[in-house]
């Protein structure tokens, strides 16, 4: 049976995508930070499903922590045909006001954790074919975006250097797919201290479960970019139908208008 490797497992999307692969019949390798909370999952995942769980609490930003998940997966002995980059949080706020060492972090885990992963695996991905890489982006990586700029950049890399990647890897059986959710149901605004913005994504918010079953969908047919949801959908054709100072004024509009005074000052 294959093994899928899901960073960000614990919770939100990351832990929907396990649910949803182990449910195709996929070995289940769950990685992030809270060691209870993957335990827990791995014993839902081998119940329900029958499958074999395994997981490591790793903070992703640490040094070597790729390597240190590649080895456990080594040492395991299991053959990964599908990595599932999720694991990735924002922070919203004035560049200039956050702190740098928080926005750094940040950066380490979107970007930096993510480029490893793929990089360290890679050659594994390549003898076990077919198989997958499912980077995690957002619909906010078409358009800059004021008060979210690093983390919009941020998932703007994630989402040119799958397409990239996935353009290198044409001719060969590893398929590179970027998942690109709007709004979701998860803790993601508790740990941007989006409070002020949750009644409006509320209103918008799809839940972890569909976005997963959509990218998983996605996945398996080897599309280049997943958008789940009509809305999310319209919205990044928008984006690149209007002129970028539009959409960037629209998106933004949406943001820094609703960021509390205090941040802003
Ligand atoms: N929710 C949205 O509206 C939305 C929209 C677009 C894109 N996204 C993207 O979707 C992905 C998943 O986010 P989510 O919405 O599911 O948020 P979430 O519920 O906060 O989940 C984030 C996951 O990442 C893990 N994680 C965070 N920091 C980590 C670290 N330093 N090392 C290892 N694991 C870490 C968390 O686990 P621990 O805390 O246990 O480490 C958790 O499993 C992210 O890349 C996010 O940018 C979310």
């Amino acid at each position: 049976m294959p093994y899928a490797l899901i960073t960000g497992a614990s919770k939100g999307i990351g832990y929907a995508i396990a649910h949803e692969l182990a449910s195709r019949g996929n070995h289940i390798l769950a990685v992030a930070r809270s060691s209870e909370l993957l335990e827990k999952l791995c014993i839902e995942l081998e119940q329900k499903y029958g499958v074999e769980a395994k997981a490591l609490a790793i903070d992703l930003t640490g040094e070597g922590a790729a390597s240190a998940v590649f080895n456990w997966c080594a040492d395991l002995n299991a053959p990964v045909t599908i990595l599932v980059n999720n694991a990735g949080y924002g922070l919203w706020g004035r560049f200039e006001d956050l702190s740098l060492p928080e926005q750094q972090n940040m950066l380490r885990l979107n970007m930096g954790s993510l480029v490893s992963l793929t990089h360290l695996f890679l050659p594994l991905l390549r003898e076990n074919e077919p198989s997958y890489i499912l980077n995690v982006s957002g619909v906010i990586a078409h358009q800059p975006v004021a008060t979210m700029s690093l983390y919009a950049a941020s998932k703007s890399f994630v989402l040119s250097f799958s397409r990239g990647l996935r353009r290198e890897l044409r001719d060969t059986k590893v398929k590179v797919s970027c998942l690109s959710p709007g709004p979701t149901a998860t803790d993601f605004t508790k740990r941007a201290r989006m409070e002020a913005m949750e009644a409006l994504a509320e209103k918008f918010n799809m839940t972890a479960k569909k976005v997963a079953k959509m990218a998983v969908n996605g996945m398996y047919k080897g599309k280049a970019e997943i958008v789940p949801g009509g809305l999310n959908v319209l919205s990044v054709l928008l984006a690149k139908l209007v002129p970028t100072s539009l959409a960037e004024k629209f998106a933004s509009d949406l943001y820094e208008k609703r960021l509390p005074k205090e941040s802003g000052e």
